[in-house]
């Protein structure tokens, strides 16, 4: 059976201001997919397993982070090991709740929201790699995206990746796994209640999702300093893994 074609479609969730009432529900939606393809689980893992500095806060940056939840349970799961960190959360909308920031402070981890877009943050990466926008500093310890890099043709994830990889040690995205089977599950995502823009959508983010080593291909430059790794991973995604040499 042929592979399917990689296909970036708009998003209807991207198209829907934060208040509307689907594209909240479909963020709460979200927060089902999450558990039913282990995302948590599967991401505290990967960190967990990175040898990262003890001796002051861990630097952490979220792209696509959107309402921070999901992160919130990878730091509930990671706080005993990562007591002190300074979390960016980077979104084009305004999504987080304070409540939310409340609870990662209970956790003894900073989370700062940074309403950016990505492509201004990789434009500013390229200028002026030197500064520090937006808070969006120019080293992070530890970068991650989930279901985020599924958005962009391979054209601006290659700018997006080599801002990655200029600004950080470790980074790690999992994405929708471009298979038949994800596809099959993502028809029926209804059956756990989703709405009509979550069904729509998840069918979308599989078309436009990963395979194979399609991240590491677009990764740049001196791809001798850094260790990849990608593959399937859990019963949907898709994980891409860069840890550079000597980092651990
Ligand atoms: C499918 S949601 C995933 C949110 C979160 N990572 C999660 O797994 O719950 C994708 C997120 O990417 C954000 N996004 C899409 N395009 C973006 C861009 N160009 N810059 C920043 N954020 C973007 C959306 O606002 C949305 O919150």
């Amino acid at each position: 059976m042929k592979p399917l074609p990689r296909i970036v479609g708009a998003e209807t969730l991207d198209g829907l201001a934060e208040d509307d009432p689907d594209a909240m529900r479909s963020r709460r939606d979200l927060r089902r997919v999450h558990r039913v393809m282990g995302s948590c689980s599967m991401l505290s893992r990967i960190l967990r397993a990175w040898s990262l500095p003890r001796s002051r806060a861990l630097r952490v940056l979220e792209l696509g982070a959107g309402d921070g939840s999901l992160m919130l349970r990878v730091a509930r799961a990671l706080a005993p090991r990562w007591p002190r960190v300074e979390l960016t959360l980077l979104d084009r909308q305004a999504l987080v709740e304070p409540e939310t920031l409340r609870r990662y402070a209970g956790l003894g981890w900073t989370a700062t929201p940074s309403r950016t877009d990505v492509l201004d943050w990789v434009a500013e990466a390229g200028a002026n790699p030197g500064a520090d926008p937006d808070g969006c500093g120019p080293r992070w310890d530890a970068i991650v995206a989930n279901l985020f890099l599924h958005h962009f043709p391979e054209r601006e994830l290659a700018g997006l990746l080599r801002a990655v990889a200029a600004r950080c040690d470790h980074f790690v995205a999992f994405e929708p796994r471009r298979a038949r089977s994800a596809l099959l599950a993502s028809h029926l995502i209804g059956a756990i209640g989703a709405n009509a823009v979550t069904r729509e959508d998840a069918v979308l983010s599989v078309h436009a999702g990963f395979r194979g080593r399609e991240l590491s291909a677009l990764w740049p430059a001196d791809v001798a300093a850094w260790t990849l790794r990608e593959g399937p991973a859990g019963a949907f995604s898709h994980c891409f893994q860069a840890v550079r040499e000597g980092a651990g």
